[in-house]
């Protein structure tokens, strides 16, 4: 069946050069000291992605904040009294932190720090979409701009995504998916719910390459595979574990396997070596035939927060989100809408069935 509203190929996103902070002990411990008093004055916590780098996260940890995937960001900096939330992340997770707490300031130490999945998807193109297919749902992955969360009916995370589908379609719904067509195809496969979709993808996910990870795999028969499902359905295919950041640490933490092969950014491997010490962690292969990648395992929107950007954000001010209020509005009900399923689907509340 061909949709009547057609969904061109979005054009490849370029992802900018990666740079990543370098510091050595001296200026690390320096910088942390000076925003530790920094963070006190200003009442402030650090949230931060498990993609961000290892001083970030080991700052939020030492100063009370966190590290998670985006569903425990949003989480944690709306139950957190803090009254500034400082995201280390890229945008759409500091815009999440503002829809829900319009009375925190939120800060960012870079607010370039983009997303190709956020920019492949417009909100104007979005509407059109939606326009197009009164008839449906929207659900919208949590890495979209407000204005797109604003328009969706739902808001889900990739630690979610399937169990919220799984239940619209339950409900009878039809859908509209966007922005990433793996995920979303992932979610169609194991959920069987009708859903268009969206045609964005992950720079760093979609450069897994499923006939090199097959190579690697045969080279390490002890290693489990865990994939992140912004991955290509080949990939995703060879994977043990499919699941959320935290989902994937998660199974580094509980499975016996001595060793892992990882399909996404790797930053994510600061964590997991913290969760099983001793366990040999490996990455995907990005290179391998018609090899793409540009960013090769790890996002260069994720590296621009660093140390040194967010202790002249404290010093100078700056870099604060900001969202029109009619936007957030109607964002932070599509938003909650997902945080009070997860609680609700937590407390048991919520049967799916198979
Ligand atoms: P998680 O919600 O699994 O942390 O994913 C966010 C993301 O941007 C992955 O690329
Ligand atoms: Fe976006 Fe991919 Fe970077 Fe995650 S890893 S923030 S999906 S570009």
């Amino acid at each position: 069946m061909s949709p009547a509203f057609p969904i061109p190929v979005r054009p490849v996103i370029q992802p900018p050069p990666m740079v990543e902070e370098v510091l050595d002990d001296a200026e690390r411990t320096a910088l942390k000291t000076r925003i530790k008093a920094l963070m006190k004055q200003q009442d402030a916590v650090l949230v931060a992605h498990y993609y961000t780098s290892a001083d970030l996260q080991d700052l939020a940890e030492e100063t009370g904040g966190c590290v998670s995937d985006s569903l425990e960001m949003a989480r944690f900096g709306h139950a957190h009294p803090a009254k500034t939330l400082i995201v280390a992340g890229v945008k759409f997770m500091g815009e999440t932190a503002k829809i829900l707490n319009p009375e925190k300031r939120v800060i960012m130490p870079d607010l370039a720090a983009e997303c190709s999945l956020d920019l492949a998807c417009p909100a104007d193109e979005f509407a059109a979409f939606c326009d197009a297919h009164p008839d449906r749902l929207s659900v919208v992955y949590a890495n979209t701009s407000a204005a797109v969360k604003a328009r969706a009916d739902w808001v889900v995370t990739s630690g979610i995504a399937a169990k919220i589908v799984k239940y619209l379609h339950q409900q009878g719904h039809k859908l509209l998916w966007a922005p990433d067509r793996h995920l979303g195809d992932y979610v169609q496969r194991i959920t069987g719910a009708d859903m268009l979709l969206w045609q964005g993808s992950c720079v760093v996910h979609e450069a897994f390459k499923a006939d090199a990870l097959k190579k690697l795999r045969a080279e390490h028969p002890n290693a489990a595979v865990l994939v992140h499902p912004e991955s290509p359905e080949a990939v995703i295919a060879l994977a043990d574990v499919v699941g959320s950041t935290t989902q994937l640490i998660e199974a580094v933490r509980t499975l016996p396997n001595p060793e892992f092969i990882v399909a996404t950014d790797n930053g994510i491997f600061h964590k997991m070596h913290a969760a099983a010490p001793g366990k040999i962690l490996l990455e995907a292969p990005t290179a391998g035939e018609g090899a793409t990648c540009v960013s090769c395992a790890h996002c260069p929107w994720m590296a621009m927060n660093g140390l040194r950007k967010l202790a002249a954000v404290l010093e100078n001010g700056g870099n604060e989100i900001h969202i029109e209020e009619g936007i957030r509005a109607r964002a932070a009900v599509s938003i909650q809408k997902m945080l009070d399923f997860a609680a609700a689907e937590k407390a048991g509340q919520i049967q799916l069935g198979d």
